[in-house]
């Protein structure tokens, strides 16, 4: 008899398929999350979940299932999934990093390109037959090339930025709880700073921290207080990590120009005030939304679940500690 799996939201054809070879799979017939209700009622018997970051694994989820051996998050990000709660009940968890840091890391530059040259605000503009003809003072925007890039948080998706942003000949500063390497630093032209001096240089400020209890509202009316006038704030982390009321309220006494934002506080919620701004532009959570990530972060999740089938560790294990002797 196969195992028995749970897909919280359809995936890709290619991934299922591997999955269903050596799987019994319940797949959520429906193109929509499944309420924690839904997912605690077809929980029993299943040794693993191929989950979405959508999906809050809470303690109590956790606990519901009995047989549970593995979750694989179908994300890099594992803010969602209570990693303590899935440590004590020895429920492997798993994320899908690599796979996306390139993408997410394009989408962060389109919300920088975006924003500063106002390509969504523009295009309403034409859309809504209100352009006349060129004329020397319309939608004028702000260099990228040439700017201070501030990075917050230089892991994977981080470094992808850096190197984008060198390709635009901007000077790259980051910062991050764990320095470089001074040698490392030179080497790929990065500067560190302090997170206020960080805030104070930069033309552009993007984030690229996980969601803790440390990064939680990270940047708030005091960090976006020491921004320049002139400078944009770019979020394709999670949302939690600004304090939204903040935000609205430096864009709209013009402390900031602007902010390019993938992600928000109490998603698929937006503070309305957000959406009546020009100087923002806004997308729904699609860092990492392109056909071959898209595939490929499935496949490592599906790669995950069959690790565990096979009685090994999976290799994108988040809590390894659960398999220590
Ligand atoms: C991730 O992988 O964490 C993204 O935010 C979901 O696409």
């Amino acid at each position: 008899m196969k195992p028995k799996v749970l897909v919280t939201r359809k995936i890709y054809e290619r991934p299922l398929q591997l999955l269903r070879e050596k799987a019994e799979v319940t797949l959520n017939p429906e193109d929509r999350s499944m309420t924690p209700a839904e997912i605690m009622a077809a929980l029993p018997g299943k040794m693993g979940v191929l989950a979405m970051g959508s999906d809050p694994w809470t303690a109590q989820l956790l606990e519901a299932g009995k047989d549970l051996k593995i979750v694989a998050n179908n994300a890099v990000g594992f803010n969602n999934i209570d990693l303590n709660a899935a440590t004590r009940l020895k429920i492997a968890a798993t994320n899908t990093p690599d796979v996306l840091t390139d993408t997410t890391a394009d989408l962060t530059f389109a919300l920088i390109l975006g924003v500063a040259r106002r390509i969504a605000e523009a295009d309403r503009f034409v859309r809504a037959g209100k352009w006349t003809g060129w004329t020397p003072n319309l939608m004028i925007g702000r260099d990228v090339h040439g700017k201070t890039l501030g990075i917050i948080g230089l892991g994977r998706i981080g470094s992808a930025v850096a190197r984008r942003g060198q390709g635009f000949n901007m000077r790259v500063v980051y910062y991050d709880i764990r320095r470089l390497d001074p040698a490392v630093e030179q080497q790929h032209q990065l500067q560190f700073m302090p997170l206020r001096d960080l805030l104070e240089v930069s033309d552009f400020v993007t984030l690229h921290v996980p969601l803790t209890l440390e990064t939680k509202h990270l940047i708030g009316a005091e960090e976006l207080g020491l921004m320049k006038k002139t400078a944009y704030l770019i979020n394709a982390s999670r949302g939690p990590v600004v304090d939204e009321q903040a935000l609205v309220e430096a864009l709209r006494s013009g402390k900031i120009a602007g902010a390019g934002l993938d992600v928000f506080e109490a998603e698929p919620k937006v503070t309305p005030e957000l959406l009546r701004m020009e100087n923002t532009v806004l997308v729904p959570h699609i860092g990492s939304a392109t056909d071959e990530t898209r595939e490929a972060m499935a496949l490592r999740a599906v790669n995950n679940i069959l690790a565990v089938i096979r009685g090994e560790i999976p290799p994108n294990i988040l809590n390894p500690e659960i398999y220590q002797k």
